[in-house]
């Protein structure tokens, strides 16, 4: 049997990664759903009621020790997240970690090196990797002889949060996932939302890639709708991507080549958010790479440092970035 656990039964656990671990099990078999956890007894007590855990609990140290999974999945505040998955790495076991992989550089490197001293799978949960519709972008885009320029859009509706940059860092890797590039340097500028606190304010982020591929982000956070878009040009190509969110259900692309009428994928608008926008399949492959190899070898979390670095930049408000290590 292949054990799963979950660390975190609050508002995200609740609205995706509950439906997706139930589908994983009703389409596996072999799979037993064995504990979920949370600080408060009864959400987790709900939660397992509603997504068929066999046991809950409000102690992760006491549900490792009596489930012994195979694999745990840790969805706790952002700031629990590093401690939590070098524990449960250092208790035996491989993580998939919802983002951030950590606030800060500081604590990218401490799940990095836990990974490796107790030889275990750590993954980060950028869902934005694992939607379909992007997948077939990305399939798409590595046909492209070069990558000029990548625009990516990320629009909110009154999204006044106290820290945003754990947000932004979804366009943050997806844009490196997209160019296959690091990023090299980055620019970093602030607008203020006009009857908002100081520190709600609109991000522009200008870099470029090791590759020499320019980017563009808008982060809006104060706009008409929840949206997110990008284009990515190369010799002769243009993609255009409207992701699965508020404006676009089920979203669409549309592959421009030489010059030629576009050829137009349409995403199912029917299809439930939790498999669209990525959360199943982050969730199924990490089972499936558990399957094959749960040692540090599998890990991607080294891949998060740029990412972690220019959201914590983003934090602080800095205007540059320097991305010296290789
Ligand atoms: N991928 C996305 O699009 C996306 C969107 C929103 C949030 N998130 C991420 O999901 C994570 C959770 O966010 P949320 O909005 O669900 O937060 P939340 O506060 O609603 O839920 C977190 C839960 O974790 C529990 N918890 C805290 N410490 C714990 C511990 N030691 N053991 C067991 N349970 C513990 C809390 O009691 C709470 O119920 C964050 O990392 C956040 O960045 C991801």
């Amino acid at each position: 049997m292949f054990k799963i656990c979950i660390i975190g039964c609050g508002a995200m656990s609740d609205l995706v990664h509950g439906d997706s671990l139930k589908k994983y099990a009703e389409e596996n078999k072999d799979t037993r759903l064995c504990g979920c956890c949370d600080l408060d007894a009864e959400r987790a007590e709900v939660y397992r009621q509603k997504y068929g855990f066999e046991h809950s609990y409000t102690d992760y140290k006491l549900m490792l020790d009596s489930e012994k999974p195979d694999a745990v999945c840790i969805v706790s505040p952002v700031n629990t997240t590093a401690e939590l998955s070098c524990d449960v790495m250092k208790r035996g076991y491989p993580v998939i970690m919802e983002k951030p992989p950590g606030m800060n550089l500081v604590e990218v490197e401490q799940i990095v090196n836990a990974s490796k001293k107790y030889d275990k799978l750590a993954m980060a949960a950028f869902n934005r990797r694992y939607m379909p519709l992007l997948s077939h972008a990305k399939k798409i885009i590595d046909k492209f002889s070069n990558i000029s320029s990548i625009y990516y859009t990320m629009v909110r509706y009154r999204r006044y949060d106290e820290d945003f940059s754990t947000t932004t860092i979804h366009a943050i890797d997806a844009v490196r996932y997209l160019s296959g590039s690091d990023y090299k340097s980055v620019n970093l500028s602030y607008q203020q939302v006009e009857g908002q606190r100081e520190n709600v304010e609109n991000i522009y982020l200008d870099a470029v890639m090791k590759s020499g591929t320019r980017v563009h982000i808008d982060f809006v956070v104060a706009a008409g709708i929840q949206m997110e878009k990008f284009t990515v040009n190369g010799f002769d190509n243009t993609l255009d991507v409207y992701l699965p969110f508020g404006a676009s259900p089920g979203g669409w692309l549309k592959h421009y080549y030489n010059n030629s009428p576009a050829i137009e994928v349409v995403g199912k608008k029917d299809v439930p958010d939790f498999i669209s926008q990525g959360f199943y399949d982050e969730n199924r492959i990490f089972f499936e790479n558990v399957k094959k190899d749960k040692s540090c070898n599998n890990s991607d979390i080294h891949n998060a440092y740029s990412a972690v670095e220019i959201a914590e930049a983003i934090r602080k408000r800095k205007s540059n970035v320097d991305i010296i290590w290789e």
